[in-house]
C-alpha cells in the first residue's frame, strides 16, 4: 500500500517551566522517522504529508490508499480534527478517531460531560475564562487549574495546584489569557496515576505513573514530558489488586466506547483519597516516541514491538481503505 504519514513537526523546542511550548505537542523528526521506518518494514511506501496549509493539495498528488495520522492540527479547538475531516471529504482511510471524537477528547470539559452521562466518575470540575465564574456545588480544595483544551500538559506544574478558591480564581484567568481558552478548575485526586491503552480491541495493562516529586501535591508535569527525570518512574504493568486492574480497564474501555473513540487511545487515570478511580482525560492521538512515550511503553512490556505497535494501529484502517481520487462530476452551475 501507499501510506500517506500526516504529522506537525516540533520547529519551536519548548524550556523547563512552559515556555516555548507553542509545538509542544508536535512530533520530533526522530519519532516521525521511525513512525516511517516501522511503516516501511511493514512492506508499505510511505508518503510524507506535513499536516499544515499544504496538506489537501499534497493529499491529492499523493494518491495513498490509507493516511497514518498523527497530526496534531494547526490551531483552535478543532485543531485535531482538521486532517481526519479533510481526509473523510476526500475520501481517504486513515487511522485512529474521526473528526468528532478528536475534538470531544480535546475539550477535557466536554468529554467529562460525556463519560460522566455513561456513569464513570471524574472529578467535580468548572471552565473558567473571566476567573469570577461560580463553583459547582460541594466542589472542594485543592485543585488543579489547566488549560481546557491542551495535551502534553502544557501548561500543567507544580505550581498549577491550587489549595484555595481564590488561589484558583487567579490562576484559572492567568491560564485562559495565556493560552486563550478556558481554564478546567478541577478537583485535585492525591491518590496513584494510572494510564491505560487501548489497542482495537485489546485493553492494555494499565501502567502507574509513579510520581516522586517531593511536591504537596504532586502532578505529572510539562517538565517531565520534556526529558528523562528521577522525579518520575513507569511501572508497567502497575503493581495493583487485580480488582482495581479489573475496575481501571474497565473503566478505560467505557470512556473509550462513550466518547466514540476508534483503533486506539491512551485514557488517564487517578485515584482519590478513597482509592476510587476516576477519568482525568482522554487522549485518542497517543505519542510514539519509541522507548519514551506512554503507549510505546506500555505495549513493549506487553511484548508489542515498535514495528507491530503501528501495525496493528494501521491494520484497521487499511480494512477501510479505498484509494482516493477525486470525484468525477462538473461543477455546480447554478444562479443565486
Ligand atoms: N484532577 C486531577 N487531580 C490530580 N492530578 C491531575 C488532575 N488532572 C490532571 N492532573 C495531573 O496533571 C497531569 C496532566 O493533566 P492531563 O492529563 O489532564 O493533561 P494533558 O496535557 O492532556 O496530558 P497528556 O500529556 O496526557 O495529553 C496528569 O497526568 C496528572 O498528573
Ligand atoms: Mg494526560
Amino acid at each position: 500500500m501507499r501510506v500517506g504519514l500526516a504529522f506537525n513537526l516540533k520547529r519551536v523546542k519548548p524550556k523547563a517551566g512552559g515556555a516555548h511550548d507553542e509545538e509542544a505537542e508536535y512530533d520530533a523528526p526522530s519519532t516521525i522517522e521511525a513512525i516511517a521506518e516501522a511503516i516501511t518494514a511493514l512492506g508499505h511506501d510511505v508518503v510524507l504529508l506535513e499536516a499544515d496549509a499544504t496538506f489537501p493539495a499534497a493529499l491529492l498528488g499523493a494518491h495513498v490508499d490509507v493516511v497514518f495520522n498523527v497530526s496534531e492540527g494547526a490551531s483552535g479547538r478543532g485543531r485535531e480534527a482538521q486532517v481526519p475531516a479533510v481526509l473523510e471529504l476526500f475520501g481517504v482511510p486513515y487511522t485512529g478517531s474521526d473528526p468528532a471524537a478528536l475534538v470531544t477528547t480535546l475539550d477535557k470539559a466536554v468529554a467529562k460531560g460525556i463519560v460522566r452521562d455513561a456513569g464513570i466518575y471524574t472529578p467535580s470540575a468548572v471552565v473558567m475564562t473571566s476567573g469570577e465564574e461560580p463553583l459547582p456545588a460541594g466542589f472542594t480544595f485543592p485543585a488543579i487549574v489547566k488549560p481546557v483544551a491542551e495535551g502534553s500538559s502544557k501548561g500543567v506544574l507544580p505550581a498549577s495546584v491550587a489549595a484555595s478558591e481564590d488561589e484558583a480564581r487567579a490562576l484559572a484567568s492567568q491560564l485562559a489569557t495565556r493560552y486563550a481558552q478556558g481554564a478546567l478548575v478541577e478537583e485535585y485526586l492525591p491518590g496513584r496515576e494510572l494510564t491505560v491503552a487501548i489497542l482495537g480491541d485489546t485493553v492494555l495493562p494499565p501502567m502507574e505513573i509513579v510520581l516522586r516529586t517531593k511536591d504537596p501535591f504532586p502532578v505529572y508535569s510539562f517538565d517531565h514530558k520534556l526529558e528523562p527525570t528521577d522525579e518520575v518512574a513507569y511501572e508497567v504493568p502497575a503493581k495493583i489488586p487485580s480488582e482495581l486492574d479489573r475496575e481501571i480497564r474497565d473503566l478505560a474501555a467505557r470512556a473509550f466506547a462513550a466518547l466514540g473513540c476508534r483503533d486506539v487511545a491512551r485514557i488517564d487515570v487517578r485515584l482519590d483519597a478513597a482509592g476510587r478511580p476516576a477519568f482525568i482525560e482522554c487522549n485518542p492521538l497517543p505519542g510514539l516516541t519509541p522507548g519514551w512515550s506512554d503507549l510505546c511503553l506500555i505495549a513493549e512490556a506487553a511484548g508489542i514491538d515498535y514495528t507491530t505497535l503501528i501495525r496493528r494501529i494501521l491494520e484497521p484502517a487499511s480494512k477501510r481503505a479505498r484509494r482516493a481520487t477525486l470525484p468525477e462530476r462538473e461543477s455546480a452551475s447554478f444562479s443565486l
